[in-house]
């Protein structure tokens, strides 16, 4: 029998590539859109074995060829887009138009929190899904690990919020995992699961682990809003600042911490650690 074909969304980006990635792991055929029509040099392309369907997710040119003939579709907006609710509302429509079986959307955990207006994008964004297509399988990732993972190997972990806040990051290759086994079928029609990693952890944890996994060592530090604003967030687009400056606040308020045990049940297995991670690509 021929692999079932399936179409990820945005396959170049961080969430897309590592998706992509899992499904061939499993052995599916794999479709990545993509807005180039070559390879870049100067960003990351898509992974090897997949194949090649140029679409623009904001015009929806291309959309229809990406999903024609795919048995299953994973959703995934690019990080912080104003429009997410109609990219999923006009992916959904036309993946239910070209008959593709299962769909699989990226949203995030507390999708609804009224504190960060990217969440809440999300949660309208499910229920626009689910009017489309009510068996649709909702994947709410926590925050990945792999955000911290550079600027802990790299020895100092800065943040806009404080410290102490609790945050059970997930590795991103967990979530591939769960998402590829949702391409495939395996989860059930219409449900929603929370991806959280397995231990709440606040950044001055992290920095600690990383520096003994590491044997070096790794600072924490934290910045205000306004460093932040001039530093690292200068030159953002103002709609995405606006949205990190929410997520900041919210972050310093009350961490981001979710249910670790969806995760652990789906994958058969304990999930990734920041330990694990750390190791794995410690140098
Ligand atoms: N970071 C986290 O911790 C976290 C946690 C939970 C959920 N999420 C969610 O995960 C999702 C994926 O994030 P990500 O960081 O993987 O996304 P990303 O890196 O921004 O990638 C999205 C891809 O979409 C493509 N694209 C197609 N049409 C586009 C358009 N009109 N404008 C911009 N890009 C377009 C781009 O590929 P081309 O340039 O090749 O066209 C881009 O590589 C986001 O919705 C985010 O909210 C993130």
């Amino acid at each position: 029998m021929d692999a079932a074909t399936v179409t990820v969304l945005g396959a170049t980006g961080k969430a897309g590539r590592a998706v992509a990635r899992a499904a061939l792991r499993r052995g599916l055929h794999v479709r990545g859109t993509t807005r180039h029509v070559e390879s870049r040099t100067d960003a990351p392309g898509l992974p090897d074995g997949v194949d090649r369907s140029v679409a623009d997710l904001l015009t929806g040119d291309g959309l229809v060829d990406a999903l024609r003939g795919a048995d299953a579709a994973y959703l995934i907006v690019p990080n912080l887009h104003p429009a997410e609710v109609d990219i999923v509302a006009r992916a959904a429509r036309v993946a239910e138009e070209e008959g593709v079986a299962q769909i699989v959307y990226h949203s995030v955990a507390d999708p609804d929190d009224a504190r960060m207006p990217h969440h809440v994008r999300k949660g309208r964004a499910e229920r626009e899904l689910r009017a489309v297509r009510p068996d649709a399988v909702v994947l709410r990732p926590c925050a990945y690990q792999q955000n911290l993972l550079a600027p802990a190997l790299d020895g100092r972990i800065e943040v806009p919020y404080r410290l102490d806040a609790p945050f059970s990051l997930v590795d991103l290759d967990d979530v591939a995992e769960v998402a590829a086994a949702a391409l495939a079928g395996e989860l059930e029609p219409g449900s929603t699961h929370v991806l959280a990693g397995p231990e709440d952890l606040t950044v001055a944890d992290l920095a600690a682990r990383a520096t003994r996994v590491l044997g070096r060592p790794v600072t924490a530090a934290a910045t205000t809003v306004e460093e932040w604003r001039a530093g690292p967030g200068a030159g953002l687009d103002p709609g995405a600042a606006a949205d990190l400056e929410a997520m900041f606040r919210a972050y310093d308020g009350t961490g981001f911490t979710a249910d670790p045990q969806p995760l652990a049940r789906l994958l058969g297995r304990p999930p990734t650690t920041w330990t694990d991670l750390l190791r794995r690509h410690a140098r």
